[in-house]
């Protein structure tokens, strides 16, 4: 189905208003039109026949006419305006409600500039196209169909005439709509680069400054800016092309019409009044039909972004389909299969993985930095599948068990600590519906924050900034971890929770880490041999081989056996 049916189908739910919208078009229409009908019988009986009793009561039908043009303009434009942004606001929740379920790999493969750039620009181009729609589309169609109505009627051998230059303007704007098309491809592109630049550049300001990189930045900038200023000219150059080419043909073909109803007149075929009122007509339909054509061409900007967007509407995931099982409990263990993985298909990240951790156990994984230790969280958390073996739990194929059901059961921290810019609160209790006051406290003591989180002057109602730039490190990683526990899962992965932190807060995470042992089954990720006293089991990753370690012969303060 093409993206402007699709957005047509939007409408359906609004069926009434738009009905109602069109009626009302219809009638704005016909007021528009209808002033240009009068006009011949006020020239006929005002001034030939001299009929001066008549003045009054034309003007008054002119007035009125105008008035109700006004009402139905309004009304038109009202109820389409409303049925407009309601379909805008349902294809933006519609695009959302599926990226957000997309996989990791989408948002690994567009950055997000370009998925700011959706959001913002195309859905603000469909939107300006819905608007243009309303007042040049629909409004012009109508206004411009009574009006054409009007000179057939006044004398159709002449609309006849008109109606041969009408296609000719049509075919050309035509092509070069197409034109124009390819050209807003092109500049939409140049700009979803410029605001990936500029997002880089704004999260990367510190980097880039201790590097005096700020001129870099600027020239690359200046860069981006000038290859978006070719685009935007190859788009002007068609832009402004097309009324160059169309206004002459216009003209000439008026001329043509205006000798042939010269005769007419002279030869008193149609009397003078009939005459005015049809180029009255013609005159007043040329805008319309103007904006309708230049509508059509700002039409295909719209389709482009439809596309973009419904491109991405459409994507099917084989990752998100066909999950039949629940995790409703996890009950034994966690077992690995010969897996293999791979980001690209020739280069595995490891190989042959055969490892098993039973329900509360406690485990280390190490391995260093590359190793692939975040890879396999990740396929705990169904971000990735196993591209060889099979990682079951409770004896489910992970590939098969529901995305929801498997993340409710695991809680996890990672290396990087990520915060909603609220209160700590809400960021404790991000997406629990239904928890106390009292469990959220009961998270942040197991996590060791609550002891700096009552010394806060707002405490639990502490805005935490973007990202908790108000916070330390080691506090925002605490409430990261309080966040993982309120969610009571069964597993818990720490993957180098604790990396980026002063030895200091380390201890104190450590601590609460290890204090969860025997409750829960968990997973403690971590490139410091340090980190994993305390493990039952330890498994390591080398150069693609996974294997278990003893904890005996495990040394922890010096590294890797
Ligand atoms: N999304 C990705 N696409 C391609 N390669 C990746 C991706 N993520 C990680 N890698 C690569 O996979 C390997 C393992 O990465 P990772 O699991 O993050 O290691 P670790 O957590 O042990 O430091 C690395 O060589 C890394 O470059
Ligand atoms: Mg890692």
């Amino acid at each position: 189905m093409s993206s402007l049916k699709r957005v047509l189908e939007y409408t359906k739910k609004y069926k009434t208003r738009l009905i109602l919208s069109m009626i009302f078009a219809s009638l704005f229409g016909l007021m528009a039109a209808a002033p240009t009908y009068l006009l011949r019988h006020t020239v006929d009986e005002v001034f030939i026949k001299s009929y001066s009793h008549l003045i009054i009561p034309f003007i008054i039908g002119f007035v009125l006419l105008f008035i109700l043009k006004a009402v139905f303009m309004y009304l038109t434009s009202y109820f389409m305006y409303w049925v407009g942004n309601r379909v805008i606001n349902d294809i933006r929740t519609d695009l959302f409600a599926k990226i957000a379920h997309f996989p990791i790999s989408f948002f690994q493969e567009k950055t997000s500039g370009q998925l700011m750039s959706h959001f913002l620009n195309d859905i603000q181009m469909i939107q300006n196209t819905i608007s243009l729609g309303v007042k040049d589309g629909v409004r012009s169609l109508f206004e411009g169909a009574f009006l054409i109505g009007v000179a057939l009627f006044m004398n159709w051998q002449l609309a006849l005439i008109m109606a041969i230059v009408g296609p000719i303007i049509v075919i050309t704007t035509q092509r070069l709509g197409k034109a124009r098309k390819k050209a807003s491809l092109g500049i939409q592109q140049e700009m979803g680069k410029i605001s990936n630049m500029l997002q880089e550049s704004f999260t990367g300001i510190r980097e880039i400054k201790a590097f005096n990189g700020e001129n870099i930045e600027v020239g690359r900038f200046k860069g981006l800016l000038t290859q978006c200023f070719r685009s935007i000219m190859r788009n002007v150059k068609i832009e402004a092309f097309a009324p160059a080419l169309i206004e002459p043909i216009g003209i000439t073909g008026g001329g043509v019409v205006f000798y042939f109803a010269a005769q007419q007149v002279l030869t008193g075929i149609i009397t003078a009044g009939a005459l005015i009122s049809f180029f009255g007509a013609v005159i007043l339909a040329y805008q319309p039909i103007k904006k309708i054509v230049s509508f059509y061409s700002e039409v295909q900007y719209g389709i482009a972004a439809a596309d973009r967007i419904f491109e991405i509407i459409d994507r099917v995931y084989p990752a998100t389909k066909n999950r039949s099982l629940e995790l409703i409990e996890f009950k034994a263990e966690i077992n690995f299969k010969d897996v293999a993985f791979a980001y690209n298909s020739n280069s595995f990240v490891f190989k042959n993985a055969n490892l098993q951790i039973k329900h509360g156990e406690c485990v280390g994984i190490i391995g260093a930095s590359g190793s692939g230790k975040s890879t396999m969280c990740d396929m705990l958390l169904g971000f990735v599948m196993p591209t060889q073996g099979n990682v079951l739990i409770d004896g489910m194929d992970i590939t098969q068990i529901s995305l929801s059901s498997l993340r409710n059961k695991i809680g996890y921290v990672g290396q990087r600590t990520f915060l909603f810019n609220d209160t700590i609160y809400n960021n404790v209790a991000y997406a629990q519906s239904n928890v106390t006051h009292e469990e959220v406290v009961n998270a942040c003591k197991l996590a060791h924050a609550e002891e700096f989180i009552k010394d806060l002057p707002q405490g639990y109602q502490t805005i935490v900034g973007e990202n908790g730039t108000l916070l330390s490190g080691g506090q925002k990683q605490r409430i990261t971890i309080a966040r993982a526990l309120l969610k009571s899962p069964e597993i818990l992965i720490f993957d180098e929770a604790t990396s980026a932190l002063d030895q200091e807060s380390e201890k104190i995470i450590q601590q609460a880490i290890f204090e969860l042992k025997g409750q829960k089954t968990l997973i403690i990720v971590s490139h410091r041999p340090a980190m994993l006293k305390n493990v039952d089991k330890i498994f390591s990753i080398n150069s693609g081989q996974v294997r278990a370690i003893q904890t005996s012969s495990f040394r922890y303060e010096e590294g890797l056996v």
